[in-house]
């Protein structure tokens, strides 16, 4: 199998440290670009792997690290701007890619595998973040001499993901009851084994070049479900009060303003259209997409466990104190 050289933005995050590591495991050389190097130093234990400290918004050092790669992908994205404009999300995902095309023709390198979204539009604003992701999607596929494939997934899931994850530690946080904005928001998460299944494959598949592809898990359910479906690792039940739209909105409105907004208007129009695919997972991917029931539990019963040593710990406190 050919051994690529291959740059990858946006590898510090969630799904970044998954398919660094399979890109590692292949044994093709990955330069991830880091804007916190120091942070992330776990990743330099994989063997092929070079992480360089790099402000990605700088167009001259994106092209000093893509001279010499032979694919570029970039999985840098946002789901909440400091500001309320849309201008975060269009530096973070449409200039950046803009400034990607140029470093990329710059090296003549023409492969760019791109991390899109479900429902990303740039005909129709939804949301900033959907119109966002929209527009830098259609600007990668529109250039002639970049051979481009781009993945939208609904929202993907596995350890270290930050939406059973959140949940998880938010139902931690409520003792009985937990409102949940947009509860009926209907969703088909996508397992992030199945979203670095797919990159690999195009990586080495020349016929997924030009192509989007929608990535979906086998079940829809709501988000009601889903949080009531992660309040199952827990000794025992919270009740989940899913809001009506106006409240949905007022708490929206209200945590925009919370530090570090917990939760967003633009959150909560992305979450005004299903993020639930109209086929199957692609067949060319050769994979069955896991559900939820198979891998969920593998991480987050592990958090329950710690659970239930720190109820331990708290019995044993009270028992010494009352000693
Ligand atoms: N997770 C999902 O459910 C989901 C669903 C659909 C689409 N996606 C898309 O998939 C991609 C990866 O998602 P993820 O869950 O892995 O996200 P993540 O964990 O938040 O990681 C995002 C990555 O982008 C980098 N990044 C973010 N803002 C940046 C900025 N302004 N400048 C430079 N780097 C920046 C982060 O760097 P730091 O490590 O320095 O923060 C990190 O490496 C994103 O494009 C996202 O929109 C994700």
């Amino acid at each position: 199998m050919k051994k690529y050289k291959i740059c990858v933005l946006g590898g510090t995050g969630f799904v970044g440290k998954h398919l660094v590591s399979r890109l590692a495991g292949e044994g093709h050389y990955v330069r991830v670009l880091a804007r916190h190097r120091e942070r992330h130093r776990d990743l330099l234990v994989l063997p092929t792997v070079e992480l360089i400290q790099a402000n990605i918004h700088n167009e001259s050092v994106l092209k000093k690290y893509f001279a010499g790669q032979d694919v570029i992908i970039n999985l840098v994205g946002i789901l909440n701007e400091t500001c309320h404009s849309g201008k975060g999300f269009q530096r973070a995902h449409v200039q950046l890619v803009q400034k990607i095309i140029q470093a990329c023709e710059a090296n003549k390198v023409s492969r760019l595998l791109h991390m899109s979204a479900l429902n990303a539009n740039s005909k129709k604003k939804i949301s900033h973040y959907l119109l966002s992701k929209g527009q830098a999607e259609d600007l990668a596929h529109i250039i002639d001499t970049l051979q481009v494939t781009s993945f939208r997934p609904s929202v993907i899931f596995g350890p270290g993901d930050s939406f059973f994850n959140r949940f998880f530690n938010l139902l931690r946080l409520s003792p009985f009851v937990m409102p949940l904005a947009c509860p009926q928001a209907r969703f088909a998460p996508v397992y992030v084994g199945d979203v670095v299944g797919a990159f690999m494959y195009s990586l080495h598949n020349a016929s997924t070049i030009g192509q989007r592809y929608d990535l979906c898990g086998p079940r829809v359910y709501t988000l009601k479900q889903l949080v009531q479906y992660t309040g199952r690792f827990f000794s025992y039940q919270r009740k989940i009060v899913g809001l009506l739209p106006v409240l949905s909105k007022l708490q929206a409105y209200i945590m925009e303003y919370v530090p570090g907004k917990p939760f967003s208007f633009d959150n909560y129009q992305s979450l005004q259209v299903d993020s639930v695919c109209k086929g199957h997972f692609p067949a060319i991917f050769a994979s069955k997409p896991r559900s939820i029931e198979e891998i969920v539990p593998l991480y987050l019963a592990r958090h329950s466990q710690r659970d239930h040593f720190d109820i331990y710990r708290r019995y044993a406190q009270q028992y010494l104190r009352h000693r």
